[in-house]
């Protein structure tokens, strides 16, 4: 898995510009598909359909990351810039931008040597092509970048640019792969625009039109110096979502994830985020509503360069998407 997510990681996708995720992605799953398919947005839709007698069940995992867009070019050749989802502009001094031509800039702000790094707003970086003027930069305004940033194995935990959600695209590829038998009619859907506000899956759910919904993302990560009161850890296996700013989990569902990790002996933590939003927000409005939650992957400095995830976590949350899918669901005693 790590190869895959290796790949994953260090392709370019920012919002709205997620063909080369798309590409690899559909190399990985149409084996093992019985259809795959691009709708209108660009979400990469992956069914497997099951021997009968069970739901419709949409996973979804976003192949987008945060990214900026060229906004000006001044005579000096320097680019200004805004963002695409939740960059945060102190993380950006010294991080590479990199465009869908290949074109290369680096990210710094105004007065740099004398800048006390605390007043770091969007309005102040700038990218720097290593050219004079204008003429030769190599992007132009409404240009679109991700970030450079190879991927790192460190053993138990693997570092990226690009966790946040490359980690649960590679997961449902995995589940994908390892899923012998099904009752239900399981849409692996790989969403677009996520980071600039779940848009991907709002009209991908609509297309769908689920019973049951699941996200794969990441989450926060509590372990990590001064980070009070947030109990998820990064290692110590998926998280079931309860709550975040967007949405509560059905709790039928909720309970359904927790009983079907304890019986198969996967461990797992319960999370509640008092903000932020994932693709289960979408799903679980889509029509008449769907039942819907999520699994996360704990992740330390989420939408920084170097985004941090347990190995293991990853390996588990497949072996518990798998057990989810390969037997029935029961929505009933979460008492809703
Ligand atoms: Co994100
Ligand atoms: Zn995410």
């Amino acid at each position: 898995m790590k190869n895959l997510i290796k790949q994953l990681t260090e392709a370019y996708g920012p919002p709205g510009y997620e063909h080369a995720v798309r590409d690899i992605i559909k190399d990985h799953v149409t084996p093992h598909a019985d259809q795959v398919e691009t709708d209108p947005l660009g979400n990469l839709h992956v069914v497997k359909r099951g021997s009968g007698g069970g739901l419709k069940v949409m996973l979804a995992a976003h192949m987008d990351e945060i990214g900026l867009i060229v906004t000006h070019i001044d005579d000096k050749g320097f680019a200004r810039l805004t963002p695409l989802g939740g960059v945060r502009a102190e993380t950006m001094v010294g991080n590479r931008a990199i465009f869908t031509n290949g074109a290369l800039g680096v990210i710094n702000i105004d007065n740099w040597l004398m800048h006390d790094g605390l007043d770091s707003s969007h309005r102040k970086l700038y990218l720097d092509f290593g050219v004079k003027d204008k003429k030769s930069v190599p992007v132009r305004v409404g240009d679109v970048a991700g970030f450079e940033r190879p991927w790192v194995d460190l053993g138990e935990t693997m570092v990226a640019k690009s966790m946040d959600d490359r980690i649960g695209c590679a997961i449902l590829i995995e589940t994908l792969q390892q899923l012998q038998q099904t009752p239900h009619e399981v849409h692996f859907v790989f969403t677009v625009q996520e980071e600039v506000g779940t848009r991907g899956a709002a009209t991908a759910a609509y297309k769908v039109h689920p019973d049951v919904s699941i996200a794969v993302d990441v989450t926060d990560s509590g372990d990590i110096p001064k980070r009070k009161n947030f109990d998820v850890k990064m290692g110590d296996g998926p998280a079931i979502k309860v709550m975040d700013g967007g949405m509560l989990a059905h709790p039928g569902l909720k309970k359904w994830l927790a009983d079907t990790a304890a019986k198969n002996k996967i461990p797992y933590q319960m999370e509640i985020m008092t903000f932020g939003t994932t693709d289960a927000r979408a799903m679980q409005l889509a029509h008449e509503g769907s039942a819907a939650g999520a699994v996360s992957i704990p992740c330390r400095y989420v939408h920084t360069p170097s985004e941090m995830v347990s190995y293991s976590d990853a390996q588990n949350a497949v072996k518990l998407l798998v057990a989810l899918l390969s037997g029935p669901i029961n929505l009933e005693d979460g008492k809703r």
